[in-house]
Formats: C-alpha cells, sequence, structure tokens
C-alpha cells in the first residue's frame, strides 16, 4: 500500500526517500510495459486537469500522453484563458476544479500559488514547474541516471549554472537518495538559501556531500553526472542579455567536461541553448542522454500519477 495515494507533489523535500524509490521502480515497471505493449489503464475513467501560465513542450505532451496511456483523460486549461486570468482567487478555482477532475497539474510562476491551490484542493495537485522548482523533472533525471549507471547513491553529479528552480529540485533530489552534489554558480546567483539549508539537512541523514561553490571546474572534477540548464529561465526574459556576459564561463564544453569522469553523462532539462549554457560538441556528443530523460518524464510522470491518483 504506498503512501502517495491521495498526496500532492509539489517538491521533492516533501516526499521521503522511500517515496522516490518507489516512483522511480513503478516507473520502470510502466516503462517496460508500455514497450511491450502490455495495457495498464490504471487511471481509466479519472481527468486530470492541466494548468498552463508559461510555455511548455515535454511537460504538456508527457502529461497529455501519461493520461491517455493510463485510461484516463487530460484536460489541457491555459491558464490566462481560466477565470483565474481574470481574477477569480487560486482557492475557488481549487474548491471547482476538485468537483470536476481526480488531479490537478499546475505550471507557473510563483510556488505559492501552487501551495495554495493544493492547500484549497481535495484532489492530488502535482507541480509541472514553478519559479521555485521542477520536481518531476528531477524525477525523470534519476530514472535516466539509474538506467545508465545502475545506481544514484555514491555518484557525483555536478550542476554547473543558474542556481534555478532545476538546480533547486537535483539539490533537494540529490540529498533524499543519497547522490553528492556540487552546485557551480556566479556570485548572486546562487541556489535560494532556504533550499539549500532543506538539502543539508536531508544529505546529513542520506549521507549525501552537498557543495555549493563558485568555480565550475571544482564542481565537475570526477563527476559522474554534469547537468546544466537555461541561464535566462521563463520569466526573466529582459535578463538574457546581461546574464549572457555574466555566465559566460560556465559554458558547459569540451574543456570543463575534461575534468569530469570519462563516462560522465550530460544532462539538461531542455529547452537547450547551443553556444550558451552548452557547446553543440556536448550535447550533441557521444555521452549525453537529454533524449533520454525527456522520454522518461512520460515514465516518472505515469508513475507520479497512478500512485498518487489511483
Ligand atoms: N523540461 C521541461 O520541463 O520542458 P518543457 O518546458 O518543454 O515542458
Ligand atoms: N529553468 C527553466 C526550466 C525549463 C524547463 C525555466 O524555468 O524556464
Amino acid at each position: 500500500q504506498t503512501t502517495l495515494k491521495g498526496k500532492d507533489l509539489l517538491a521533492l523535500y516533501e516526499l521521503t526517500r522511500e517515496e522516490i524509490t518507489e516512483i522511480l521502480k513503478f516507473a520502470a515497471e510502466l516503462k517496460q510495459k508500455q514497450k511491450e505493449g502490455i495495457p495498464h489503464p490504471l487511471l481509466a475513467g479519472k481527468t486530470l486537469a492541466m494548468i498552463f501560465t508559461k510555455s511548455s513542450t515535454r511537460t504538456r505532451v508527457s502529461f497529455e500522453v501519461a493520461m491517455y496511456q493510463l485510461g484516463g483523460y487530460p484536460l489541457f486549461l491555459n491558464g490566462q484563458e481560466l477565470q483565474l486570468g481574470r481574477g477569480e482567487t487560486i482557492a475557488d478555482t481549487a474548491r471547482v476544479l476538485s468537483r470536476y477532475v481526480d488531479g490537478i497539474m499546475i505550471r507557473t510562476f510563483a510556488h505559492s500559488d501552487v501551495e495554495e491551490l493544493a492547500r484549497y484542493a481535495d484532489v492530488p495537485v502535482i507541480n509541472g514547474l514553478t519559479d521555485l522548482n521542477h520536481p518531476c523533472q528531477i524525477l525523470a533525471d534519476f530514472q535516466t541516471i539509474i538506467e545508465h549507471k545502475g545506481r544514484l547513491e555514491g555518484l557525483k553529479l555536478a550542476y554547473v549554472g543558474d542556481g534555478n528552480n532545476v538546480c533547486h529540485s537535483l539539490l533537494n533530489g540529490c540529498a533524499k537518495v543519497g547522490m553528492h552534489i556540487s552546485v557551480a554558480t556566479p556570485k548572486g546567483y546562487e541556489p535560494d538559501a532556504e533550499i539549500v539549508r532543506k538539502a543539508m539537512a536531508d544529505a546529513r541523514l542520506s549521507g549525501a556531500v552537498v557543495e555549493i561553490l563558485e568555480d565550475p571546474c571544482q564542481a565537475v572534477k570526477d563527476a559522474d553526472v554534469i547537468y546544466t540548464d537555461v541561464w535566462a529561465s521563463m520569466g526573466q526574459e529582459a535578463e538574457h542579455a546581461e546574464r549572457l556576459k555574466i555566465f559566460r564561463p560556465y559554458q558547459v564544453n569540451s574543456d570543463l567536461v575534461k575534468r569530469a569522469r570519462p563516462d560522465y553523462l550530460f544532462m539538461h532539462c531542455l529547452p537547450a541553448h547551443r553556444g550558451e549554457e552548452v557547446a553543440a560538441e556536448v550535447i550533441d556528443g557521444p555521452n549525453s542522454v537529454v533524449f533520454d530523460e525527456a522520454e522518461n518524464r512520460l515514465h516518472a510522470q505515469k508513475a507520479v500519477l497512478a500512485l498518487t491518483m489511483g
């Protein structure tokens, strides 16, 4: 019997290590079933509302396909077209949607909006990315690392670039599962202090080492995984030109990756900007697993949906 039934997935720091392991194990089973053509209609008759106030390719498509493959129905809702966009409260939206659907996935700006939605909804709420974190991405990333390396615990992941939502979820996820994480960001672009505090607390229990650095060379030294993300996230478009200059020394290129283990994995949540945060030779090179990550969004989220809404 899962402890995830009826639960929200807002941030990885709210899950136990056992719950993360359970999701990853079930994701692998569901992926196998899908590949073998074995039907698995675990959410037959159930509906997922998906609210987006930011752009998306992977999250939107993988959640829609996930619900279809689980025998349920996905409802795409553009946040700006809902009454929410005209001032209806989050609380009323949550209470109304809970009368129609069995789960809500939301991608938006403020994490506190998603927490408020979850507080008033009677159905599970899944975070499809906020300014603070991106838990579904990191579950798919962990599934990908296990596929290529056979484990998570004891590996070293280096995150190079902006201390953003993806960086935050990596910090919290690695700390939970016992994977060492070294983050290198320019001064002023470090991860959120409260996120780091939570990661350090979880790391003490799991045995993970959490390092917050400025030097990308030091971070990638002997890394098993090198991860980067865009330098300007959604909502930061106006800062793009300024960030290009500040982040230039943080590009993941063939020079930087030499310091990692020879069998390192290159990871990126996508969308990527070749020539900015990553050089084409790295993201399109033999160590890159970025499309496995993208694929695993589908399988990892099917596990989350089935376990929370099933
Ligand atoms: N990685 C990710 O969440 O991609 P989208 O923005 O395309 O959903
Ligand atoms: N940090 C990026 C991730 C996109 C999937 C953003 O928030 O835009």
